[in-house]
């Protein structure tokens, strides 16, 4: 940052009240290579020229269908998947451009928590060894002991105690195991977190008590989130503003309570009148759409707009433009042919 620009308060606004953006996803496009029944050469589609920003501070929540690509967008966005193309650009710095060797730094300011505990964490290490490979890939202790005393308090901050620290993954509970991701992503100071459906294989009773971490965390430690999740319902108190991804799109994203009470996109209404609306307002305005078919397959998409083809509102122009994603109105952003009109 230039001592020109405005300074960043740890809630992300600058001095202009305006939000900071700490990622720029710009593009992007992550395409798997396979092989079809014929045995000839097709891509997967998973993630198809996304453009959108993560301000400083927020939890931006990515809700989507199974295989809508969710999972592919955060991991490119890490690099942990090479992006096929396009740019993400981290405090001004694209890092889509740099070498492996100059990554590292970037590495640690950006971290990723998985949806299945259990299968994140190596069976043979001990708790202690998992948060701490994370302190020496990062050089972040200075002394065997300085090492002991991290390691505790990170057990600490995550609700886990000193004595859970030489056990090993398949000693704990589910939510247990997730603290413990959660300590090895926090070990090295990251300022940005996807957080991988963190709460998704758990059970019900104890979701609440790990996004309630999650959320103390991000407080504490000033953290940026991306939260991917199936859940509308989480994804609404917890997340400040929400995209919605259709077959590696994303085609709406906006602030969490407009998204509820004023969705444009079809495939949105769709996914809301799916869950219960505790306000009848909010309700009674809602279109009802109840979804035909499946979601097509990601190596032939369709023509234009994706959604055309479950699409109720769909027209001639869906398949034959792509419909451009772009701001319909105070940081509300959408595309389709129809947004404000259906
Ligand atoms: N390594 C890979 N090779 C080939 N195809 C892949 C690979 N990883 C993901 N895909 C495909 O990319 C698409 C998007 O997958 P992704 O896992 O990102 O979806 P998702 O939205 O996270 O789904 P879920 O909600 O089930 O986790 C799917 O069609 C999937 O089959
Ligand atoms: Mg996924």
């Amino acid at each position: 940052m230039t001592n020109n620009e405005p300074q960043t308060s740890p809630s992300g606004y600058n001095s202009a009240g305006k939000q900071n953006v700490l990622i720029e996803v710009k593009n992007l496009k992550q395409y798997f290579n396979i092989r079809s029944n014929l045995g000839k050469k097709a891509f997967v589609k998973a993630v198809d020229n996304v453009s959108f920003n993560i301000y400083k501070g927020e939890t931006l929540g990515l809700v989507g269908e199974s295989g809508s690509g969710k999972t592919t967008l955060g991991r490119s966005i890490l690099r942990i998947y090479e992006p096929t193309s396009g740019h993400v650009i981290f405090s001004g710095v694209d890092i889509t451009r740099l070498k492996k060797g100059k990554l590292l730094p970037y590495r640690k300011k950006m971290q990723y928590i998985f949806q299945d505990p259990y299968a994140s964490l190596d069976p043979r290490m001990t708790v202690s060894d998992i948060v701490g490979e994370a302190l020496d890939i990062h050089n972040l202790t200075s002394s065997k002991k300085d090492r002991v005393e991290k390691i505790r308090e990170l057990l600490n901050i995550v609700g886990l105690n000193s004595e859970h620290a030489s056990r090993y993954p398949h000693e704990f509970s589910g939510g247990q195991r997730q603290r413990i991701g959660i300590a090895r992503a926090i070990a090295v100071e990251p300022e940005f977190i996807v957080c991988d459906e963190p709460v998704s294989a758990l059970d019900v009773s104890i979701r609440a008590q790990i996004i309630n971490t999650l959320e103390e965390m991000q407080e504490r430690l000033h953290l940026t989130y991306l939260f991917i999740s199936h859940d509308l319902g989480v994804v609404r108190h917890t997340c400040d503003r929400v995209g919605v991804m259709y077959l590696g799109h994303i085609v709406e994203l906006v602030e969490s309570e407009e998204l509820y009470r004023n969705p444009l996109h079809p495939y949105t209404q769709a996914l809301l009148t799916a869950i219960p609306e505790p306000d009848p307002e909010v309700a009674k305005k809602r279109n009802r759409i109840i979804l035909k078919g499946e979601i097509p397959s990601p190596v032939n998409p369709p023509s234009g707009c994706k959604f055309r083809t479950r699409c109720p509102y769909a027209k001639d122009i869906c398949a034959k433009e792509v419909p451009e994603f772009k701001e319909y109105k105070d940081g509300h952003y959408v595309a389709c042919h129809f947004a404000g009109k259906i």
